[in-house]
């Protein structure tokens, strides 16, 4: 599928924009809601709402700011854009103190525009808190984050798409999938593994992939579809571990980044990133969708 100038939430690093035309391709017809419990920017939900390829979804996250901030986005959309307006407008000549101060303000009262201003300004829109819990992350001295018209177009159409048949909910992940059922697809985008290994877990959780690997053959014994985005390689470098055999699915690699030096010291440096289809997913399909088996950019690896 193509996907034409799908809105994006909010800068978010680790979205899945780049694959998420990919995704919807392995959504099977009948789904009748999309779950994503580890929702970030939701870009897969984003683009599945956008292109009308399915009616109901389901964003939870264990970060409660990030969903404070999709609660105002859905529920309030002017309020929310107005009120990124005055904070972006004010930063014009005095830029850094003015991130300190929205920081400092974000660290006491967590109100989601500030959220949303720290995601446009911050250095690779990543979220990073201290031991203490506060957010503390340094604003990206290159630019002034996103212009308040091009945030207010982005979040109203986001608030279109979305608004009105999107539940959302904080929590861990293993909540969520407790409630899931045979006619949902559930997407799984948890943090790579090891970056949340040794990072303070006061506002994220950590996801164990004993717990993880649990939790995806309890929905294999329920029968309930998944599609998960786990681990990835660039050139012969690894990252994340695989997925068992046990579980039973089809997996396969995406090139998302094609490196400009084709080879070095003989090693390709393109970055592939995997995409496991389930077993009641496949069972939906029938096959895998066309752009896994005859796109150039993508590799399917079989097992
Ligand atoms: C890789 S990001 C998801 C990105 C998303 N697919 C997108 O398009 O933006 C992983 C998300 O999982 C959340 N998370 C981490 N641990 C979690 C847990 N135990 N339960 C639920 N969410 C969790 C993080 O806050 C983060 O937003």
């Amino acid at each position: 599928m193509r996907l034409g100038n799908v809105p994006q939430p909010f800068p978010y690093q680790g979205s899945k924009r780049k694959l998420a035309a990919v995704i919807l391709d392995c959504i099977p017809k009948s789904t009748k809601r999309l779950v994503e419990p580890f929702a970030g920017s939701a870009a897969v939900s984003v683009a599945a709402a956008w292109t009308g390829r399915v009616e109901a979804f389901w964003l939870n996250d264990a970060h409660s700011a990030l969903m404070s901030l999709w609660t105002q986005m859905l529920n309030a959309p002017h309020a929310l854009a107005d009120h990124y307006e005055r904070i972006w407008s004010a930063q014009q000549g005095r830029e850094r103190d003015h991130y300190n101060e929205v920081r400092e303000r974000f660290n006491r009262e967590h109100r989601p525009a500030d959220f949303l201003f720290l995601l446009a300004r911050c250095v690779k829109a990543a979220i990073r808190y201290n031991r203490n819990g506060e957010f503390n992350n340094s604003p990206d001295h290159r630019r002034l984050g996103m212009r308040p018209a091009t945030m207010r177009k982005n979040i109203l159409l986001v608030q279109q798409a979305l608004g009105g048949r999107t539940t959302l909910t904080t929590g861990n992940y293993r909540n969520v999938l407790s409630k899931t059922k045979t006619n949902d697809l559930v997407y799984l985008d948890p943090p790579y593994q090891g970056v949340c290994k040794n990072r303070d877990n006061r506002y994220v959780q950590s996801v164990i992939f004993a717990d993880f690997v649990e939790e995806l053959e309890r929905l294999n014994r329920h029968h309930v579809p998944y599609i998960v985005s786990y681990d990835g390689r660039t050139g012969d470098t690894t990252y994340g571990e695989k997925l068992p055999k046990s579980l039973d699915l089809v997996h396969t690699e995406i090139l998302v980044g094609r490196s400009t030096q084709a080879t070095l010291l003989g090693r390709s440096h393109d970055t592939y990133e995997s995409l496991y289809l389930s077993p009641a997913t496949m069972k939906k399909l029938g096959n895998l969708p066309p752009v896994l088996r005859e796109d150039a950019c993508v590799v399917p690896t079989l097992f």
